[in-house]
C-alpha cells in the first residue's frame, strides 16, 4: 500500500518536471513559493537563493544554501579551536591540526563494539580522504572501508553472501531513481502537501535550537542526497558535519552534488552509510543530530531516537523535521488499527502525532521537548540532559 502511495509520488514528480519544461519561468513559482511558506509561518523570509532552481530545461537544480554569515564563521572558529583540541591530548611539537583529526576520529566507533576505530591512512579529515579510508575495530578487530564516495560503517559492510534488506520505507530510498529525484521535485513537494518550508527556512528555524552547539560537532542523520548536510558545511558555524544515510544511492548523490559546489569546503565534512538503529559513534561524543523528513522512514523509530541519545553528548541537541497526524485527522475512525496495519506492511510507523513524538524523546531520555508546526510539518527539539 505505501509502496503504491510512494510509486504516486515518483508519477507526480515526473509530471510536475515536465510542466516545469513547459513553462520555463520557474524562478517566479519558487518565489510564489517561498513567500507562501514564509507567509504561513508569519516568520521573517529568508534571502533564499530561487535561483538555485536550474536552468537545465526539464529539471530542478539541488537547492542550494543560504549565504555565509562572516559573524557565525568566525566565532564557530574560535569555538573550535578551543573545544576541539581541549579533547586531545596535546603532545608537544604536534600540530594543532592533527589534533584536531585525531580527536574527530574518536567519534566514530565500530558499530558492533561501539569502541574506536584504528585508521590507516590519511590524517586529514575530508569527504575524499574518509571515503578513501580503511578502518579497524580496537576490539573485535573488524574491518570497514570507504568505497570512494563514502564510508560504509554499516555492521552487514564487506558481507559476501549476506545481504541486509530493510523495510519498503528504508528500501524505496535505495532505488537510483529516487536518489535522482530527491532534490528534482520530491522534497519540494513536501512544501505543497505538508507545509515543509524547504530546507534554508528550516535551517533558519534550526538555529535557534542549535545555537547552544555552534562551533561542534553535527550529524545529519538520514541526510539522503545532503541537501543539509551541505548547508551545515557551507554555513561554517561546525567543526565536522557528517552526512550519514543507509542508502548508498542516496550518499553516491550526495557525493556528486558536493563535488560540482565550488564554494563548499570538503574539509571536516565526511560522507558515512549507517542505519540509524546501530549509529557508528563512541556514545556521548557528539554535540548535535539533526534528522530532517526522516523520523518516519525508520523501521523503529524508538531504535533511532535511543541511538541519537546514547550518541549526543550531555547537553546536545536534537532536532528533527516530519510529517506529523493528529487535530482533524485523529478523528478519523479506526485511525489507530489503519496505521498499525500500514505500518507492519510497510515497516515504518507512518506518521506521528506531537504527543506520541514528545513521549518518544522523553521516554529515549531526552529533556525540554519543544516544536513548531506549520500544516502537517512538524520541528521537534529535545536534548540530552547535562
Ligand atoms: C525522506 S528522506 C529525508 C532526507 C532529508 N534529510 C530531508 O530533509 O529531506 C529519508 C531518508 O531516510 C533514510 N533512511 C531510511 N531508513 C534508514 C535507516 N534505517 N537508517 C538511516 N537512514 C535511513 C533514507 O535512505 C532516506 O534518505
Amino acid at each position: 500500500m505505501q509502496l503504491h502511495f510512494y510509486f504516486f509520488i515518483i508519477f507526480f514528480i515526473l509530471i510536475l518536471n515536465f510542466l516545469n519544461t513547459r513553462r520555463r519561468s520557474t524562478s517566479s513559482t519558487a518565489t510564489k513559493m517561498a513567500t507562501m511558506v514564509a507567509g504561513n509561518l508569519s516568520l521573517t523570509p529568508v534571502t533564499s537563493r530561487i535561483s538555485c532552481y536550474s536552468s537545465i530545461p526539464g529539471f530542478f537544480k539541488p537547492l542550494s544554501s543560504i549565504s555565509n554569515s562572516h559573524f557565525y564563521r568566525n566565532f564557530a572558529a574560535k569555538i573550535r579551536a578551543s573545544s576541539v583540541t581541549a579533547a586531545v591530548e596535546t603532545k608537544p611539537g604536534t600540530d594543532v591540526s592533527e589534533n584536531e583529526a585525531k580527536a574527530k576520529k574518536q567519534v566514530l566507533a565500530c558499530p558492533i563494539c561501539y569502541d574506536t576505530l584504528i585508521w590507516n591512512g590519511d590524517p586529514v579529515f575530508s569527504v575524499d580522504s574518509t571515503a578513501r579510508s580503511s578502518l579497524k575495530c580496537s576490539t573485535c578487530k573488524k574491518a570497514y572501508g570507504g568505497n570512494g564516495t563514502h564510508l560504509d560503517l554499516t555492521v552487514a559492510s564487506g558481507s559476501k553472501k549476506y545481504g541486509e534488506y530493510m523495510p519498503a520505507s528504508s528500501e524505496l530510498f535505495r532505488l537510483p531513481l529516487v536518489s535522482f529525484l530527491y532534490e528534482r521535485g520530491w522534497r519540494q513537494a513536501f512544501s505543497i502537501w505538508g507545509g515543509f518550508p524547504g530546507p534554508e527556512k528550516e535551517f533558519e528555524l534550526m538555529k535557534d535550537y542549535l545555537k547552544p552547539i555552534i562551533g561542534g560537532s553535527i550529524i545529519d542523520a538520514s541526510c539522503a542526497s545532503g541537501m543539509f548536510s551541505r548547508l551545515f558545511a557551507k554555513s561554517g558555524l561546525f567543526s565536522l558535519v557528517v552526512a550519514l544515510d543507509f542508502s548508498e544511492t542516496m550518499l553516491k548523490q550526495c557525493y556528486d552534488y558536493i563535488k560540482q559546489e565550488e564554494n563548499i569546503s570538503k574539509e571536516n565534512l565526511i560522507l558515512v552509510r549507517a542505519d540509524i538503529a546501530r549509529l557508528p559513534f563512541t556514545s556521548s561524543s557528539v554535540d548535535a543530530v539533526h534528522a530532517g523528513a526522516a523520523l518516519h522512514c525508520w523501521p523503529s523509530p524508538s531504535a533511532g531516537v535511543a541511538e541519537i541519545s546514547r550518541i549526543l553528548r550531555p547537553g546536545g541537541v536534537f532536532v528533527a523535521t516530519t510529517f506529523i497526524v493528529d487535530g482533524p485527522y485523529s478523528f478519523i475512525p479506526f485511525l489507530s488499527p489503519i496505521r498499525q496495519s500500514i505500518g507492519q506492511i510497510s515497516g515504518s510507523r507512518v506518521y506521528l502525532s506531537e504527543r506520541e513524538l514528545k513521549d518518544l524523546c522523553l521516554t529515549c531520555g531526552l529533556v525540554d521537548y519543544t516544536c513548531i508546526r506549520n500544516r502537517r510539518f512538524v520541528m521537534i527539539s529535545a536534548r540530552k540532559p547535562t
